[in-house]
């Protein structure tokens, strides 16, 4: 178990991960975790500052904000980071065009960017069913043709929890691309620094002033600390009891949930 209380410290900003801290995704569209909704209310209440960093790749921010909102959540879409907007700048940055490996709910986030032209780059989301022997195939040619191959993978999740199954995530799959063709993809989203660090900045709070809650200890909580911040680890989503022993991240602490967090936080809080 970490040493020290992690809500000890002055936090004046809290990184909340979505899926698996504030609801459960099923196929009908989600559970919220019991507590949650008024968690994220009393956090908001209490003046702390709070960004929503998912990888959700799935769909818009609108459309998540939306499905939030149904289940009960109090959120808008710019308090949301997500790794499409992150990809978008990026490409923006170096005057890319992508050809696009994603699941169709998120291609509203690139009407920006003309998909009909040649693509320089290849930009890899959670694309779920759209990942087949055939639009694989499809990617890796594209790679082949640039040189170098340019690669951008929306997170590198190995597996999440929907409907109470595991399920493979995009790393998988970008490892596969970056297998064929020799090159290492530019990830954008958790884990990566420039993410965490962009909604810190939002927020106008130092990392050593913040905290990020996620049920995925590498991606959200080692990625975290690996910026700064401190990392606290729910038991909820695809928490496993072998994460209280994991061989390379040791969250600064274990909470059951999100409601635990909050109630922790808010009883040490300037005292
Ligand atoms: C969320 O999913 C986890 C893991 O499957 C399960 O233990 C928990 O009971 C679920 N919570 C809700 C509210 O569905
Ligand atoms: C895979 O790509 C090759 C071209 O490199 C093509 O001939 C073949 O039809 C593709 N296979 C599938 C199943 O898409
Ligand atoms: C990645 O996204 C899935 C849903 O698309 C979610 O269940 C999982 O927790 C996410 N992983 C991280 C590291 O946030
Ligand atoms: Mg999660």
């Amino acid at each position: 178990m970490a040493s020290g209380n992690w809500y000890d410290s002055a936090i004046e900003g809290v990184l909340l991960d979505i899926t698996g801290v504030l609801y459960n995704s099923t196929d009908e569209g989600g559970v919220p975790i019991p507590g949650s909704i008024e968690a994220v209310k009393r956090l908001k209440a209490s003046g702390v500052r709070v960004r929503f960093c998912t990888n959700e790749t799935q769909c818009t921010r609108q459309q998540l904000v939306d499905k939030l909102q149904r289940l009960g959540f109090e959120l808008s879409v710019p308090e949301v980071f997500a790794p499409a907007p992150a990809a978008c700048q990026l490409l923006k940055a170096r005057g890319l065009t992508p050809h696009l490996l994603v699941y169709p709910g998120v291609l509203p986030e690139f009407e920006a960017f003309d998909l009909g032209a040649k693509p320089t780059c290849v930009v890899v989301g959670d694309a779920a069913d759209i990942f087949n022997y055939e639009t694989m195939n499809n990617t890796f040619r594209k790679l082949l043709e640039m040189d170098p191959p340019v690669l951008i993978s929306m997170g590198v999740g190995k597996y999440y929890r929907h409907g109470g199954e595991l399920m493979l995530d995009v790393g998988p799959f970008t490892k596969a691309l970056e297998y064929a063709v020799r090159c290492e993809a530019i990830v954008v989203g958790k884990p990566d620094r420039n993410f965490f660090l962009g909604a810190l900045q939002d927020m106008g709070v130092q990392p050593q002033n913040a905290i990020m809650v996620g049920d995925d200890i590498v991606n959200d909580v080692g990625g975290a600390q690996k910026c700064g911040l401190k990392g606290l680890q729910v038991r909820t989503g695809k928490f496993r009891p072998s994460d209280e022993h994991h061989p390379e991240v040791r969250p600064d602490g274990f909470v059951e949930n999100l409601a635990h967090a909050v109630d922790l936080l808010l009883q040490h809080r300037k005292k």
